[in-house]
This record gives C-alpha cells, structure tokens and sequence, in this order.
C-alpha cells in the first residue's frame, strides 16, 4: 500500500468483504474494480482471453476470474492472505481487504478488518442468512466494524422478488439487532448481471435504496477507531555502527513527533523522539500507519517487541488478560497448552489459563465449554510467560490483537482482541530467596535435571527410569522419581485421559519436576506424555542442559504383545476410551536427547545408555 494516492481531501473509506465465492463476492468485486476503471488495460485483455477459454458466463466476461486470478497469485505470499485493493470514483477512494472466501477464512479476516470501517457481506438470496453470514457478522462486530452492506446476491436466480429479498433483510435486522451497529442496510444485487452494483436496476423497481457504489460514496463512517496517543510498536533495532541506534516500526494511534515525550513499554524507561525518518527523509511527524525510522534523545534500552508510546497516552501492561479468541485451526484448544503469541510486534509464550464461556453464533447465547474448536468465538483469560504492553483492542486494534501459533506446525491457530489486563496478576510479586538452585545443587555436590522418559504405554519406560534411579542412588546422587501413573493417584488424582487432561497432567508433572531441580535434584519423569508441544513446554521451564528427553520407543505391536496390565487387550474391546497408540495420538520427539529402541534393547542396557548420556555431559 505504499504507492497509495492520496485520498485526503476526498475521504477514504475501509471496507472489508465477506462471504464465500460462491456467494458471487469475486464477482461483485470485479464489477466495482471494472466498472470504476480501476482494472489496466492489459488485465482487461487477458480477462477476455481467460473468459472466453475458461469462464462461466456465455459471451460475456467472468470477473470472478479475475478476482480469483489475483487470489491464486497471493497464495505464494505466505504471511497474510489478504489482498487489499484500491480503487477510487470522483466522490472517494476505496480500499477493499479481499480475503479468500471459505468458512476457514476467519484467521484473513481478522487480518483484513483492523484497519476497515465497513463491512460488506454477501449472501446468496437463495440461500438466505446462513451460520456462517452470521458468523462473519459477529466476528466483524468484535473487530470493531459499525457499519455494514448486506448484499443480497443473485436476484436473477429469484425472479428478482421482492418478498424473498424483505425476508432475508428482515431476519437479518432481527439477528443485528443484538449487536450495537451504527448502520446495518441490505441491497438485493445481481453481481453477474450488474444490477444495483454501480447503478439502479431496472429489474427491482421496488427498491428505492442506494445501489452499492452508491452506499459505499456516500456512507458516513468515523474516520478512525483508535482512542490512544501515539505507539510504535519496535519491527526492528537498526545499528549500523557505535554511534547510531534506530528504532524501525510502524506508527499506530495517533501522530508522533520529534520532540514528543515517551516511555518505553513493558519498562516504562522515560525519553524522548529525536527524529523520525522514513526512506531517508526527515519528518516533522509520523502518521499512523506509516513506517518509520526514529531516534531518541537517550541512550535507552529498546529491543524488538517493546512499544515506544507518547508519554501522555498510558498502556497497559500485564501477563494475565482477558480476551475474546476467534478458533481457526482443525486441532481444538486446549486449556494450559502452550502457544506461540504475537501481540503487534512482540512475541511470547501464552496458554488460555480459563476458558468462560463460547458465544452461540445463532443466538449470541453463552456457552459452556472444555476446549475450543474451528470456527469457534470465546472469552478466555489468557496468560504469557512475561509481562507485555498493550492497549484494549477497542482503543487501539493495532496493539490489542493478537494470534496464536502452535508450536509444532506453525499455524495460526487463534485470534484475539484483548479487553483488559487481569489485575490480580499484577499483585502478586516473586519473593527473593537466599538460598538459590545453585547453593542447592552445591550442597548435594551435583548438577540438577529432569530426565523425561516418554513411550507409548508398555514400551518400559517406568522398568528403565527404576533401574537408572537405582544406579544413581547408589553412586551417591540424589534423585526422585515422578511416575504417571503414581502421579495419577495423588496430585492429579482429578485428571482421566482427555487430550486436555492429558496437557494438564504434563503441566503438573513438569512444574513439579521444575520444584525439585529448584531444590538440586535429578528428577526421573516416566509419563507417556504423548504430545510434543506439551514436552516442549516441559523442557522450556528449564535450563538449557537441564532437560534430557529420552525416547522409550517400542513398537505398538511389542507393547500390546507384552500388555503388562492388560489395557491394551481391554482398549481393543473398547472398554477404555482414548487409549494411546490405538485411539488417542502418540507424537514422537523429533529431536530427543536419546531413543533406545526398546523392540531390540534390554532394561539393564537401555539404563546403561541413559547412564552414558548423563557421563557424557
Ligand atoms: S499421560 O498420557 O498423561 O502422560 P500417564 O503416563 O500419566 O499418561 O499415564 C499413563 C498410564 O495410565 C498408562 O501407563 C496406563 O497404565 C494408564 N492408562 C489408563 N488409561 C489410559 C489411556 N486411556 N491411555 C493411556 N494410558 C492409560
């Protein structure tokens, strides 16, 4: 967007569109780019070439082609999947987020809707309001969006009756009802034959409303959502050489300018705006949403992630807040799992430490629920292993949004948009202790560590852990055991074999093993621990060199050959419920610190080899 004319004195209007290509959104869109002249020539061309080779409209040309041309090209970008378009009339220029249109699009558009003012949702008049017409509706009514165009697609396809466009209109009013929107106003369209796009039609001599063109030239929408002063949240710390120290970002709130005061969050360090630059040139001040470069007058710690804010325009900061969660992966949330986070610039590790409730898109009823699926909108606390700055979504959405990335796949998994810190967190303080681990571990003239056996149920990694425990106690170390399935009988007494039990009862074991390393321990883990993201978590509440994550690993069939308890035989019958390896996932360590193959070694050598690994360090 960086070569954008500028709209100034005509006015600017964000919109963002939702709904799905069958809906006829590509070809909307395409007739506004076309009708407006907004397509190059040589897009033109290529467009009558591809409609006549490829298209679905006889004799005549397919926009949605080129909507779904540009689509297939953005596909490569792998970062954001949302295309904005410009186009401008004599009365106002456009900008239009474009998200691919399926109902696993939420995580586009939560991207494309920070910035929009307007939404514009299709649906097709045969269809009427479906599930995901309101979802979309309430997603953008969470991302701050007041304004919205329902367009009733294909009235060809309806004989162009008025009574099946007033139904629709009418049920959606109804369903918008609950939601505070400033203006909610439906138009009956044919995208493909042009009607009521960019001019009146003359098949709906019924409606006297504004075609869209029209509605979107003439809509009155606030300029901006923000309620802050000015945050540049920091991309990046550029350090050419010893003298100049820059701080890169983009500009969010409000303006910024040499000379403003400002504090460096989640710190607070107190300076002030030297000079803001962009591609060499000096300002006089900063816009929101421009990228700059700026310097400040103290030699202050600043690193990325932090935000420098006007010093007038406080922010919170916190580990603990409550947001709402849009879902967007296949695989469920899962309370006290730990996710990758991004707030603006600023990376952390979270997990949804309490799930409140999931909202009924029908009906807007609170739901409750144990875990998150796709699709689904919740209000959660959140909470991140260190304090960040950030604003409430609905003063600034550029600091209050967030996403959620697994660990393993690097997926997006979830969007939030914050609502407040949770205070409680913030009084509570770290008590310093005189004596640390090291004193600790001195004492016990030894070095402290979780030695974290993992394997399917059966492969031995219990007989192992037993036998090396042994071994170590009588070369005078001091160790203890954490099994399983003895953990199961006490402190986690309250946890079955859920996916989320299982992540809570990894969490237990892992802070607990955390505790005895504190007091100078080795610590034997035997769990089977079947998720990789969940040992991830057990190994980060570490030292770098703490953590030994040792494969047991035997096939399923010697394990159920064996079955010492008789569960696999049991699990077969279906008399035990996600049982691991047969109907509950098992994902092994892509890089442990040991595997013994324990189809082929015995107890006594796979102990030795452990013993080994520890010598070795
Ligand atoms: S974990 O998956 O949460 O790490 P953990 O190691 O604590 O499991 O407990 C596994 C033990 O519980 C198994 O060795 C087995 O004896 C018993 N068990 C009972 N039900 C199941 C089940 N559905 N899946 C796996 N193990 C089970």
């Amino acid at each position: 967007m960086a070569d954008m004319p500028d709209m100034a004195d005509k006015g600017l209007l964000r919109f963002l569109t939702c709904g799905s290509v069958d809906d006829g959104k590509s070809t909307l869109i395409g007739r506004l780019l076309s009708d407006t002249h907004l397509i190059h020539d040589d897009q033109m061309l290529a467009l009558e070439d591809d409609s006549k080779r490829f298209g679905t409209v006889k004799g005549g040309i397919d926009f949605a082609l080129l909507v779904d041309g540009l689509e297939a090209e953005r596909e490569q970008g792998i970062t954001i999947d949302v295309a904005y378009r410009y186009f401008q009339t004599e009365k106002r220029g456009f900008i239009v987020a474009d998200t691919p249109g399926h109902e696993q699009y939420t995580r586009n558009m939560v991207t494309g809707a920070s910035t929009a003012s307007l939404a514009v949702i299709l649906v097709d008049a045969r269809k009427g309001i479906l599930t995901q017409t309101r979802r979309h509706t309430f997603i953008a009514h969470l991302l701050g969006i007041r304004h919205v165009l329902l367009c009733v697609n294909k009235m060809d396809l309806v004989g162009y009756a008025e009574n099946t466009f007033r139904d629709i209109e009418t049920g959606y009013l109804q369903f918008t009802d609950n939601l505070d929107f400033e203006s909610v106003t439906a138009v009956p369209v044919s995208a493909l034959n042009g009607d009521n796009v960019t001019g009146k039609s003359a098949q709906m001599p019924w409606f006297n409303g504004k075609c869209v063109l029209d509605f979107l030239e003439t809509v009155q929408v606030d300029a901006g959502k923000n309620r802050t002063g000015a945050r540049l949240p920091v991309q990046w710390v550029c350090r050419p050489d010893g003298d100049f120290r820059g701080f890169a970002g983009t500009v969010a709130g409000a303006a910024l300018k040499p000379g403003d005061a400002v504090r460096i969050e989640p710190d607070g360090a107190a300076t002030r705006i030297e000079s803001i630059e962009t591609e060499g040139e000096k300002l006089t001040q900063a816009v929101p949403g421009q990228a700059v470069m700026v310097t400040l007058t103290d030699n202050v710690d600043v690193a990325r992630g932090d935000v420098i804010r006007h010093a007038d325009s406080a922010m919170q900061t916190a580990d603990q807040v409550q947001a709402h969660v849009v879902w967007m992966s296949e695989n469920p949330m899962i309370p006290g799992r730990q996710y990758h986070l991004k707030l603006a610039t600023a990376a952390a590790r979270a997990s949804i430490t309490d799930l409140k409730h999931t909202i009924n898109i029908n009906t807007l009823e609170h739901v409750a629920a144990k875990t998150l699926e796709l699709n689904d909108v919740a209000v959660c606390n959140l909470s991140f292993d260190r304090r960040v700055a950030f604003d409430a979504y609905q003063d600034c959405p550029e600091t209050g949004a967030f996403i959620l990335i697994d660990r393993e796949t690097n997926e997006t998994v979830g969007a939030g948009m914050i609502d407040f810190a949770l205070r409680r967190a913030l009084n509570l303080t770290k008590q310093k202790l005189s004596l640390d681990k090291n004193v600790r571990a001195d004492a016990l003239g030894q070095k402290p560590a979780v030695l974290w056996f993992t394997g399917l149920s059966g492969a031995g990694k219990s007989t192992v852990a037993n036998i090396v425990d042994q071994k170590l106690h009588l070369a005078g170390r001091h160790t203890y055991m954490l099994d399983g399935d003895n953990v199961r009988h006490g402190l986690n007494r309250d946890l079955g074999f859920t996916d989320a039990d299982r992540v809570e009862n990894i969490r237990r074991i892992a802070e607990v093993g955390k505790l005895f390393v504190d007091a100078g321990m080795i610590v034997l883990v035997s769990a089977i621990s079947p998720f990789r993201s969940d040992r991830d978590m057990a190994r980060d509440l570490l030292q770098p060199g703490e953590f030994f994550e040792i494969h047991v690993d035997a096939s399923l069939a010697t394990c159920e050959a064996r079955d010492p308890k008789g569960l696999y035989a049991r699990a077969r019958k279906g008399e035990i419920a996600n049982f691991t390896g047969i109907s509950s996932p098992y994902e092994p360590p892509a890089a442990p610190e040991l595997r013994i193959d324990a189809d082929t070694t015995d107890p006594e050598a796979a102990a030795d080899l452990v013993l080994a690994l520890l010598a070795r360090d």
